[in-house]
């Protein structure tokens, strides 16, 4: 290990030991496989993503947020992991990780990596031996094994199902079942075995000690479960009885491993930083967010919220409130690669039932992509005008939209076939990115990507957008850097007597954001323009979009 690894953070470029960069960061999603291509077999890589380090800088992030790069069969897109300790050999090796993050050091970004400690793979060496192993052996503890119900074990313990369709239970063949809350290659972990604890304490050392600065915590609310017997049915696992005493999801202990982790991270200097993808209710999202626990959660209000302004409003409110609560600063998610991506949900009339509307192709109702297109900008620029952290997911900065036609035989998440193809899944986001305007692969390596890009995706090419001043990519980059420059005290002050269709507020320094989410202009307030969504022709804020600019009296510093 290179002394640039082990200081992690003093490397040239970053700030030494700023404990605080986390709370206002814009961190960049990458899902590796998808993103830049270095030596042309279709799947992205590390070498790929160094390649793109430039790209990074002159976007403006602060941080990266690599999704799982581990050996995986990809059963569910690299979430299912076999060695938390190494990289797929597809993608690269731990080489080419310590020169990824020395280049995104030396740039000045930090890097994120993805924890996924729910579950392994069911090829991760436990398991493998957990299988080989007879029913009450050590290795068995590990994992969530039961007998099976009926004479013979031949009925799964309980009626669960799977988040991913289908049940939750899979049997090994000897009478037992083992749990599994994604993918039948997905087991859940036994987290009340302390060698598990043990294990991914280890995990995150040895990343942290490479010099990565923060973790992101997949499924962090169901890590601590109660499976004492008898097991409840899934209508009451449902039903809405269980307070913070759900079997499965949410419970307080879970809490102490956060609790354990916080004591390793903050060993390091800075501080290592963690944020917890916990689907809770909001008002329990401050446990994880608290500075004894995972430090920061995510807020995924936005990405269920409709093009509305009192619903963004009040969504603000109450994050900005909760993550005031627990000492974090709160996060604005408008897309990441489990949902449908928000250029394409504006494009779609409100109330849109995605699920349906991917079944079918995504034919009907035609999304709007021009309206799409300009409420995204607004949305994107509304939410980088917020005290917070904002995380951006690869290619919303081109203005992708979701491919929702790519062929059955292609996709790859286990939602379709688990669901019996009800469910198309997520792979319309997770397309590789169009480098070139040019070529069969629009410049994602030389043979035809992983997941296929659209011919069509040629307008949305980093190429042509870098020297098109009106792109989506020159408004983010653009955007990024005036956020850089204004972000100071985490907080805001709502503007009052602003149309119902508005949403605006002041933020310290003296500057002012303002979003129209109606279909006429409304007035734009006195003062000097910053950077607006859409074009500016006169006094107004256009429909849809947001301006951010000066209190009149107040000039650019
Ligand atoms: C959340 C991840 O974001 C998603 O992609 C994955 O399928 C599940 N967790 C299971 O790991
Ligand atoms: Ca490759």
């Amino acid at each position: 290990m290179t002394a640039l690894s082990v200081l992690g953070n003093t490397a040239a470029g970053l700030p030494r030991q700023d404990a605080t960069w986390w709370r206002q960061a814009v961190v960049y999603q990458i899902y590796p496989r998808s993103f830049a291509d270095s030596n042309g077999d279709g799947i992205g890589d590390l070498p790929g993503i160094t390649g793109k380090v430039g790209y990074l800088r002159e976007l403006g992030v602060d941080a990266v947020w690599l999704s799982p790069f581990y050996p995986s069969a990809l059963a569910d897109g690299g979430y299912d992991v076999d060695d938390y300790r190494d990289v797929d050999p597809r993608i690269g090796t731990l080489a080419q990780f310590d020169e990824l993050l020395a280049a995104l050091h030396a740039a000045g970004i930090r890097v994120i990596v993805d924890i996924v400690p729910n579950h392994t793979s069911n090829r991760h060496v436990w398991f493998q031996e957990a299988l080989a192993s007879p029913p009450g052996s050590r290795a068995r503890e590990r994992y969530v094994f039961r007998p099976g119900l009926g004479e013979h074990g031949e009925l799964p313990p309980s009626d669960w199902t799977s988040t991913f369709g289908g049940p939750a239970w899979e049997p090994v063949g000897d009478g037992e079942w083992y749990l599994h809350l994604f993918a039948p290659e997905q087991p859940d972990l036994n987290w009340a075995d302390d060698e598990v604890r043990q294990e991914f304490l280890t995990t995150l050392k040895f990343w942290a000690d490479r010099g990565v600065d923060g973790f992101r915590i997949d499924v962090a609310h169901a890590l601590a479960k109660d499976l004492t017997e008898p097991l409840p049915s899934q209508a009451d696992l449902e039903a809405d009885i269980w307070g913070g005493a759900h079997p499965l999801e949410d419970r307080d202990e879970v809490h102490d491993i956060y609790r354990d982790w916080r004591r390793l991270f903050d060993q390091y200097d800075p501080p290592r930083t963690a944020v917890a993808e916990a689907w809770v209710p909001a008002h329990r999202r401050s446990r994880y967010a608290s500075p004894e626990g995972l430090g920061q959660a995510f807020n995924f209000d936005l990405l269920e919220a409709q093009w509305d302004a009192t619903g963004f409003a009040s969504i603000i409110d109450k994050n900005l409130e909760l993550a005031h609560e627990s000492g974090a600063s709160s996060t604005w998610v408008l897309s990441n690669h489990d949902v449908v991506r928000h250029a394409t949900r504006y494009a779609l009339p409100d109330g849109t039932d995605l699920d349906a509307w991917l079944r079918h192709d995504g034919t009907e109702p035609a999304p709007d992509e021009e309206r799409g297109r300009r409420r995204a900008r607004a949305a994107t620029l509304l939410t980088l005008a917020l005290p917070g952290s904002a995380y951006l997911y690869q290619g919303e900065e081109l203005g992708l939209p979701e491919v929702a036609d790519l062929p059955a035989e292609a996709l790859q998440d286990p939602t379709f076939l688990r669901s019996g193809g009800a469910q198309k899944g997520r792979d319309g986001c997770r397309v590789p990115l169009p480098w070139a305007s040019h070529g069969p692969t629009l410049g994602f390596g030389d043979e035809l990507a992983h997941l296929p890009v659209p011919a069509d995706f040629d307008r949305f090419a980093v190429e042509s957008q870098e020297v098109d001043p009106g792109s989506t990519l020159a408004f983010y980059r653009r955007a990024l850097a005036e956020r850089r420059r204004l972000q100071t005290a985490e907080t805001l002050d709502w503007l009052t007597g602003t149309p119902t269709t508005v949403v605006a507020f002041t933020r310290p320094g003296g500057w002012t954001s303002v979003t129209n989410f109606g279909s006429e202009p409304v007035p734009l307030p006195a003062g000097q323009v910053i950077v607006s969504s859409s074009p500016l022709t006169g006094q107004d804020v256009p429909a849809e979009t947001t301006v951010w600019l000066w209190q009149d009296g107040l000039r650019d510093r």
